[in-house]
């Protein structure tokens, strides 16, 4: 029997150069798709799957993301007298419960794996979770909860991977695959950001992870990687032929890179036109733009 995963661990300590200036003063999980913050999809995704408790691991400037998750009760009073009652649910459910959430300071940005590691101290030896607000996954299912339901089978790591084509892979972590299982394979080997005629297959992991405490175990001991980091793919990759062993599992969904610009536009765009009080508008906007780029062509 696997302990079940409680915890959730989201590093958010990272200076977000691709969105400046934006980020000189807004954390980047705080910027908007439609109307919520990223770290909200976030958040709701990590619920379904049964966590209860959340560490950030954030950094200097990251007050705005502390207050989002407080009540605001001048805020709710204001609603209530005005019985706008539908607002007051979308606010209560970014409400966090006292003592679920924790904040951890990582002093300085040295890479993911340095994040989780920052967090050692609220994860006793149990699995924990490990988020990345700015992988937005659109999923029937949320993703975080279909990787719970395949780790109750396998146990060890597991981390969530994707088919990307093969120029693109020298951005990822890839995985060597030792059996293919479908949406289970089994690895037995991760490379971060390799040459594209290195990459030892197509299937790069993405920012949910399911671990092992063994890997922070691991953090202790690394070294930094490629750029100079702290990679957590590292760390994960010194668990192949341990105890825990390593898995990749193919999510249902579609993920949107919204660490990047083209990412976040096109993440704004699909979660508008999945909305129903701005897919007509949108969408006829939409063929219009397309109308006038065709004609001046
Ligand atoms: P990214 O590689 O996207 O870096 O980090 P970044 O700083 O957020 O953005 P850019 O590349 O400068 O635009 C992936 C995740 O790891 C976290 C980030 O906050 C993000 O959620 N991270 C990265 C940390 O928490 N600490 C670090 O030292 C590095």
């Amino acid at each position: 029997m696997t302990r079940k995963v409680t915890k959730a661990i989201f590093p958010v300590a990272g200076l977000g150069t691709r969105f400046l200036p934006a980020t000189k003063s807004v954390p980047k999980e705080i910027m908007t798709l439609v109307d919520r913050p990223l770290v909200q999809y976030a958040i709701d995704e990590a619920r379904a799957a049964g966590i209860k408790e959340f560490i950030f691991v954030t950094s200097r400037g990251k007050g705005a993301l502390e207050d989002y998750f407080d009540h605001n009760l001048t805020l709710e009073q204001e609603l209530r007298k005005k019985g706008k009652d539908e607002l007051l649910e979308t606010l209560e459910s970014t409400n966090m419960e006292s003592g679920a959430i924790a904040y951890i300071r990582q002093h300085r940005a040295l890479g993911l794996g340095h994040a989780v590691w920052c967090a050692r101290r609220l994860i006793a030896n149990e699995p924990f979770a490990v988020m990345l607000p700015d992988d937005v996954i659109a999923a029937e299912q949320p993703c975080l909860q279909q990787m719970v339901e395949a780790y109750e089978e396998t146990g060890g790591n597991m981390v969530a991977a994707m088919e990307v084509p093969p120029e693109k892979a020298s951005s990822y972590g890839v995985l060597d695959v030792a059996q293919d299982m479908g949406s289970v394979v089994s690895v037995k080997g991760m490379v971060e950001k390799p040459k594209q005629e290195e990459a030892p297959s197509n299937l790069a992991v993405i920012g949910r992870y399911i671990l092992a405490p063994s890997v922070l175990r691991n953090l202790s001991r690394m070294k930094s990687g490629a750029g100079g980091e702290i990679q957590l793919t590292d760390a994960i990759a010194e668990d192949i032929g341990s105890d825990n062993p390593v898995y990749g599992y193919r999510f249902r969904g579609q993920r949107f890179d919204c660490g990047s610009k083209a990412g976040f536009l096109q993440a704004t765009v699909a979660f508008a036109l999945a909305r129903d009080d701005l897919r007509d508008d949108l969408s006829s906007y939409l063929q219009q733009v397309l109308q006038s780029a065709q004609a001046a062509q």
